[in-house]
C-alpha cells in the first residue's frame, strides 16, 4: 500500500529509462555481446526503481553508485538464486533513483518483493512511432497541453544542431496566424552567411539563425569551406529534421515517397524557432 504513490510518480520515468537501457544494450559491440551471451543466458534487462532512502547519497560519483547498487543487489539475493551474477548496466540518480541490470526472471521477482524497491520493470525494445508522436502524447489543438499553452506562440525553441535548411520548406514558411514579430523578450536574431540570406529565410516562424564556428577553428584549424559552411544553412539535414519535429508549422498532404500521407507538424506547431549552428 505505502509503495503505491512512488510507483505512480516513477512510472513516467520508466519509459525513458527503459528505452535508454534497451538502446544501450542494442549498441553493445557485437564481439563483446557474443562473449557475454553465455554467462547472460536466461537474463533480461530490468530497470529497478529503488526507494530514495536506499539510494547512494546524492551527488555520489557514478562509480560509487554502481558499486553501491552491485552490493545492494548481492545482499538482497538469497544464495539459491544468486547465480548467474546480476550485471549492472547503469545507475540513475536524477529523474529516478535506481539502476538497470541484467537479471534472471527469478532475481527480478525477488527484488520486486523487497520493501526497499519501488518497482522492477523489464526492458522493452520500442519501435519508432515518429509520425504518430503527437497523437500518442494526446496533443491536439483543442485539448491538453497544446490548448492550455495557447498555441505556445510566445515560446521560442532554440535548436542547437547542424543549422537549418528553410528553402522551399513549408514547415518554416511565414505563418499568417502568428504575430508578425518575435516575442518581445526574444534577444536573438538572424545573420546571413554563404548561401543563407537572412532577409529571405527568417520570418515570424524562423525568428533566429546564427552560427558559431570560431571555437571550432581555434581547436581544429581553418574550416574547409568546400565541405562545411560558415552559415546557419544546414548541409547535413539533422538540424532541419529536429527543428521541424520541435516546432514545424502544419504542412498538409505531406508524405514519404507516396506513403503515410497526412499533416506533418511539430510538437509545438505555433512556437517559433531559433537555430544555432554548432560545428561538429
Ligand atoms: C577540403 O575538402 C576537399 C574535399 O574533401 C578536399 O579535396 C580538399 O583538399 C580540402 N582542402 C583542404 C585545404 O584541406
Amino acid at each position: 500500500m505505502g509503495k503505491q504513490p512512488v510507483i505512480i510518480v516513477l512510472l513516467s520515468c520508466c519509459l525513458l529509462a527503459v528505452a535508454a537501457a534497451a538502446a544501450a544494450a542494442a549498441a553493445a559491440p557485437s564481439s563483446a555481446a557474443g562473449h557475454d551471451e553465455e554467462a547472460d543466458e536466461g537474463m533480461s534487462t530490468y530497470i529497478v526503481h529503488v526507494m530514495p532512502a536506499h539510494a547512494p547519497l546524492r551527488g555520489a560519483r557514478v562509480r560509487l553508485a554502481r558499486t553501491h547498487y552491485s552490493s545492494f543487489v548481492r545482499e538482497l539475493l538469497p544464495p539459491h538464486i544468486a547465480r548467474p551474477a546480476p550485471r549492472l548496466l547503469y545507475s540513475y540518480a536524477h529523474a529516478m533513483t535506481g539502476f538497470a541490470a541484467r537479471l534472471t526472471a527469478q532475481q527480478a521477482a525477488h527484488l520486486a518483493a523487497q520493501p526497499s524497491i519501488a518497482a522492477v520493470v523489464r526492458g522493452t525494445v520500442y519501435k519508432l512511432h515518429t509520425t504518430l508522436s503527437s497523437t500518442f502524447l494526446h496533443l491536439s489543438p483543442s485539448s491538453g497541453l497544446q490548448a492550455e499553452s495557447n498555441g505556445a506562440t510566445d515560446a521560442v525553441i532554440a535548436v542547437l544542431d547542424t543549422g537549418i535548411y528553410p528553402k522551399d520548406r513549408a514547415s518554416f514558411a511565414p505563418l499568417p496566424s502568428l504575430p508578425p514579430t518575435p516575442p518581445p523578450t526574444f534577444r536573438g536574431g538572424c545573420v546571413s552567411g554563404p548561401n543563407f540570406d537572412a532577409r529571405v529565410y527568417c520570418n515570424n516562424k524562423l525568428v533566429g539563425a546564427k552560427m558559431f564556428y570560431r571555437g571550432y577553428e581555434f581547436a581544429k584549424g581553418p574550416m574547409n569551406e568546400t565541405v562545411e559552411s560558415k552559415s546557419p544553412l544546414d548541409t547535413d539535414g539533422h538540424g532541419t529534421h529536429c527543428a521541424s519535429i520541435a516546432a514545424g508549422s502544419p504542412v498538409p498532404d505531406a508524405n514519404l515517397l507516396g506513403f503515410a500521407t497526412g499533416v506533418a507538424k511539430g510538437t509545438a506547431p505555433a512556437a517559433r524557432i531559433a537555430v544555432r549552428m554548432l560545428h561538429r
